[in-house]
């Protein structure tokens, strides 16, 4: 099964990037071009059971299979970035990290409002990250399809923040 081959290869690193934190590493898996594969079609499977007409990824570990989905898929990527790497005109949102706050931005003309957007990233976590994004689609018009992650870190119930989202969340990997 998925799950488990996921499992076995995703790196548990301890204190990282800071002392406490046990960083979950998906490089292993990049390495592995089946195991992406399947990934990608778990996620096209899904993608398949809901109306979707853009994916949107999130900088930078998003990227990875974001891009991958939707290339399979043939349908557009969409960037959302950090705060000042898009090049042209952009809105922003921000949120708050352990400690701080991090700006993301996904340009104006990224999609026509009322495109259907699924929401991809590699891991959630608290949900921070991905609440932002989705209300950057929204600002600009768009309805949140869904969401997918390869890793949802299921402890820290990042995902009860996506419903009134969207109800569609997937992910490959749970830790518990
Ligand atoms: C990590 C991860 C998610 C986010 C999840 O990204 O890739 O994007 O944190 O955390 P949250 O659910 O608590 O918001 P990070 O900000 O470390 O950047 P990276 O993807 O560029 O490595
Ligand atoms: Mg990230």
């Amino acid at each position: 099964m998925l799950e488990e081959k996921l499992k076995a290869v995703v790196r548990d690193i301890p204190d990282f990037p800071q002392p406490g934190v046990v960083f979950k590493d998906i490089t292993p898996i990049l390495k592995n071009a089946t195991l992406c594969s399947e990934i990608t079609d778990a996620f096209v499977e899904y993608v398949k059971s809901l109306d979707v007409q853009v994916i949107a990824g999130i900088e930078s570990r998003g990227f990875l299979f974001g891009m991958m989905l939707a290339n399979k898929l043939g349908i557009p990527f969409i960037p959302i970035r950090k705060q000042g790497k898009l090049p042209a005109h952009t809105i922003a949102e921000s949120y708050k990290l352990e400690y701080g706050q991090a700006t993301i931005e996904i340009h104006e003309d990224a999609f026509l409002p009322g495109t259907k957007v699924l929401i991809h990233d590699d891991l959630l976590a608290t949900g921070g990250t991905v609440v932002a994004a989705a209300k950057l689609i929204e600002k600009l018009g768009g309805e949140v399809a869904g969401f997918s992650f390869v890793i949802n870190l299921e402890f820290l119930k990042g995902e009860g923040r996506l419903h009134r989202f969207s109800n569609n969340v997937i992910s490959l990997v749970d830790y518990v």
